[in-house]
């Protein structure tokens, strides 16, 4: 398969990039240098002009506080960028499969969020995806969203690498311990998107690992649990729980409750989707061998 993939410098892009070419699919990568998405006749131009049977989406401003600075940009890249992506891919009878996030959700019940559970956005980055979201889906395009929640085990560090590395360094950890959602790890990620690319479902999928709802801290806990029992780490350590209400650097404001019910990709699997505790085992114990 040709695949286009934008935002290929980017944390899920980049290791979709690498996973769709192990797995024999000629890949199109197209970071920011190579287009701008804000630029929207340069991406019509690239949507109308190459040759692929798929287009996949990671590209976003994907910084909550970025997108409150300038939501006029975290609009055109977030949704209007989408949108045009979804009419020229239904123009072409392409395949479009795009990324959002558990943001869009308003995170005020405890519990896990369905596909058809109502959006409510707190801030310009989640009401941008929204919108992204929204476009797509009344396209018309044959197009699925998938809706990820902290991506891990990709070669641009996440949380919980750089948990593992303060914990390595034999440094205190703080961790937000009143925020749940759910890890996703990235080899689980781009296994679920090669298998998607070729069954090419529609509408929303929560593309996400199974298990309970769980906080930073949470996760802190587990990483420092898993490394020492794969012997990356011997001793204590200090992994200190801290409120969002003091996380006074953060400009734009946070759901509580995002955790997503993963059902309806799950359907679509071949196999069960672990969770998030399992997957997050063979990540950190596949460093212990890489
Ligand atoms: N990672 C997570 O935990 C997480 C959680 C929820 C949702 N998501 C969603 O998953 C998707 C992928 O996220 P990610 O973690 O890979 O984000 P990321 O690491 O920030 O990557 C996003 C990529 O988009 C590119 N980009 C931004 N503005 C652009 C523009 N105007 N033109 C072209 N490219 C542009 C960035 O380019 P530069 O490298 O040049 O900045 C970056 O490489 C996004 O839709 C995000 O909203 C991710």
């Amino acid at each position: 398969m040709n695949i286009v993939v934008t935002g290929s410098n980017g944390r899920v892009g980049g290791a979709l990039v690498d996973h769709l070419r192990g797995a024999g699919h000629k890949v199109i990568p197209l970071c920011r240098q190579d287009l701008d998405l804000a630029h929207l006749p340069a991406l019509r131009e690239a949507l109308e002009s190459l040759e692929y049977d798929a287009w996949i989406n990671p590209a976003a401003m994907s910084s909550p506080d970025q997108c409150e600075r300038d939501p006029a940009l975290c609009h055109t890249v977030n949704a209007t960028a989408p949108a045009l992506m979804a009419y020229v891919c239904r123009k072409r009878d392409t395949y479009f499969l795009h990324f959002s996030t558990d943001y869009v959700f308003g995170g005020e019940e405890t519990g896990k969020r369905g596909e058809e559970d109502e959006a409510h956005p707190l801030n310009f980055y989640g009401k941008s995806k929204r919108a992204g979201e929204l476009a797509l889906l009344s396209s018309g395009a044959r197009a699925a969203v998938l809706r990820v929640s902290w991506v891990y085990g990709a070669r641009v560090p996440a949380f919980v690498e750089q948990c593992m590395a303060r914990l390595q360094n034999g440094e205190r950890v703080e961790a937000i311990a009143d925020k749940w959602s759910i890890p996703t790890a990235m080899p689980d990620l781009c296994r679920w998107v090669e298998h998607l690319l070729i069954t090419q479902p529609s509408g929303i999928l929560h593309a996400c690992p199974s298990g309970e709802p769980v906080s930073w801290h949470g996760i802190a806990v587990a990483v420092h649990e898993i490394m020492r029992k794969n012997g990356l780490l011997d001793g204590d350590a200090e992994i200190v729980p801290t409120a969002l209400a003091d996380a006074g650097h953060f400009l734009a404001r946070r759901p509580i409750h995002t955790a997503m019910e993963n059902q309806r990709l799950s359907s679509l699997l071949p196999h069960p989707i672990a969770d998030w505790r399992e997957a997050l085992e063979r990540v950190i114990g596949a460093n212990k061998r890489g």
